[in-house]
């Protein structure tokens, strides 16, 4: 008893050195410090300037990982225009989109909510108008509660948790959970921040993912919210009517699950500093498909031409279409992988057979029902077997109309419920053997060797 608890106060001294190694090379620099100070002093400055000179009535406000001293290297600005309680919808709209435009010469982005994004003396800036509610129970615009976040954060934060805040992030980063975006279906930043808090340290979040979390999980801090379904629910502590978590898609919560007990049972810097993707060889991808164990096939589009958030929705969108259409043809999906190279989106399926036999059984309806009729006619002349009674329903056996995946695909694509803005008549359908000759090869290597990083 007595070795092994040396044992473990020796083991647990390290993964404490381990830790404080990383916190110590995530946070930022003095140096960091004062460029990032100095570039939001002056971009608060110049835009305080524009609305002095234009006698526009409202307070800026830094929001965000930058407000609450939880960022990571070259972090981006947030910087609210909070407009007073009774500013219409429309002149929050033009005067917020107008700042941005003058000062920042920024773009507008409208998701849903209008605001400027710039780069503003080579850092990313998000200029946002707001209404400045006095509680969380009268929101009037989506960003209302974010002032509410810094504030609630830099009333709790102890000294100790920045650090254990960075952590999380970059062990989320890492692993691949974090951002709240559809391209990562994760963990936002104020998410890491409030699970620190409730947890109390990085390690005791890993510890609860671990040993007590299970999809669907409800958590809150002071006080629970209503009902609600999700793979994780977070009541936000700002107002306990939102699930800070919403946007944790269930596969996202698992892998942070997994990561979390392997990182206990082998703590190591790998989770928080992975290596650039290791993709797999041509002739490694080459020996794994000539398996003849299953067939790829590839679907190839160009970017559609829309925001970020909304093209990686709508790839993970037709993903999901394209899968639900093969099997409604009788291919059997084995796995799917899909990826964006900054130019063209593919998604790649792993069948078992892209050519079906010539011959399916078709099954029709109980002999006594209304439909029948219509079945014996339809199928009465052109089945290969003519309908024929089993179970008490019509059955035939009849030709099948797509014989191969890729034919399937080319005649149906627009009718699979894809994407809004990706043009089916544009779309490449690559078969087996092109897939393994020119295919993407990141996505190639996610869906014939899906292993995560840090367990390679
Ligand atoms: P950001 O996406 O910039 O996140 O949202 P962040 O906390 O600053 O983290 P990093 O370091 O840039 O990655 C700014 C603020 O908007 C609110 C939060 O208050 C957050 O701090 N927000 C953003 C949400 O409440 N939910 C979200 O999904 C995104
Ligand atoms: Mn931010």
């Amino acid at each position: 008893m007595g070795t092994a608890m040396v044992a473990r106060d020796a083991q647990g001294g390290e993964e404490m050195s381990l830790e404080s190694d990383v916190i110590a090379k995530i946070t930022p620099t003095l140096e960091d410090r004062k460029r990032i100070d100095s570039i939001a002093a002056e971009l608060k400055g110049r835009v305080q300037k524009y609305m002095d000179e234009h006698g526009i009535d409202a307070e800026l406000m830094f929001v965000g990982s930058y407000s609450k001293d939880t960022y990571l290297a070259s972090p981006d600005l947030d910087l609210f225009m909070m407009f007073p309680v009774g500013t219409p919808r429309r002149e929050l709209v033009d005067i917020g989109l107008e700042v941005g435009e003058k000062v920042l010469h920024g773009t507008r982005m409208y998701a849903e909510h209008p605001y400027t994004s710039a780069v503003f003396e080579g850092v990313d800036v998000d200029l946002v108008p707001n209404i400045h509610i006095k509680d969380t129970e009268h929101m009037e615009t989506a960003v209302d509660r974010t002032p509410f976040h810094t504030k609630y954060l830099n009333s709790r934060m102890k000294p100790e948790d920045h650090g254990q805040i960075r952590l999380l992030k970059k062990f989320m980063k890492g692993i691949g959970t974090y951002g709240a975006e559809p391209r990562f279906r994760g963990f936002s930043g104020y998410l890491c921040e409030i699970l620190v808090l409730k947890y109390g340290s990085f390690r005791r979040v890993l510890e609860a993912a671990a040993n007590e979390w299970k999809v669907g999980m409800r958590i809150w801090i002071e006080e629970e919210g209503p009902e609600m379904h999700a793979p994780l629910v977070f009541y936000d502590p700002v107002d306990r009517k939102r699930n800070v978590a919403s946007a944790v898609h269930e596969d996202t919560l698992s892998r942070f699950i997994v990561a979390a007990k392997d990182y206990l049972a082998h703590p190591s810097e790998v989770f928080f500093f992975p290596p650039r993707n290791c993709y797999l060889s041509d002739a490694q991808i080459e020996a794994t498909a000539h398996s003849g164990m299953f067939r790829l096939i590839s679907v190839v589009f160009d970017k559609p031409d829309t925001a970020e958030d909304n093209m990686y929705a709508q790839l993970w969108k037709t993903r999901y279409a394209l899968q639900d259409q093969l099997q409604r043809h009788d291919f059997v999906v084995l796995h799917a992988a899909h990826g964006y190279d900054g130019k063209t989106m593919t998604v790649i399926f792993m069948l078992t057979c892209d050519r079906l036999p010539k011959s399916m059984k078709r099954i029709g309806p109980d002999v006594d029902a209304a439909t029948a009729d219509g079945f014996l006619t339809k199928w009465g002349e052109s089945a290969i077997v003519k309908p024929y009674i089993e179970d008490g329903k019509w059955c035939a056996v009849i030709p099948r109309t797509y014989i191969s995946a890729k034919e399937m695909l080319r005649d149906t694509i627009s009718q699979a419920g894809i994407g809004k803005n990706i043009d089916p008549s544009k779309v490449k359908i690559l078969d087996h053997d092109r897939t393994v000759a020119e295919g993407d090869r990141t996505v190639l290597s996610e869906l014939l060797d899906p292993t995560p990083i840090w367990r390679r």
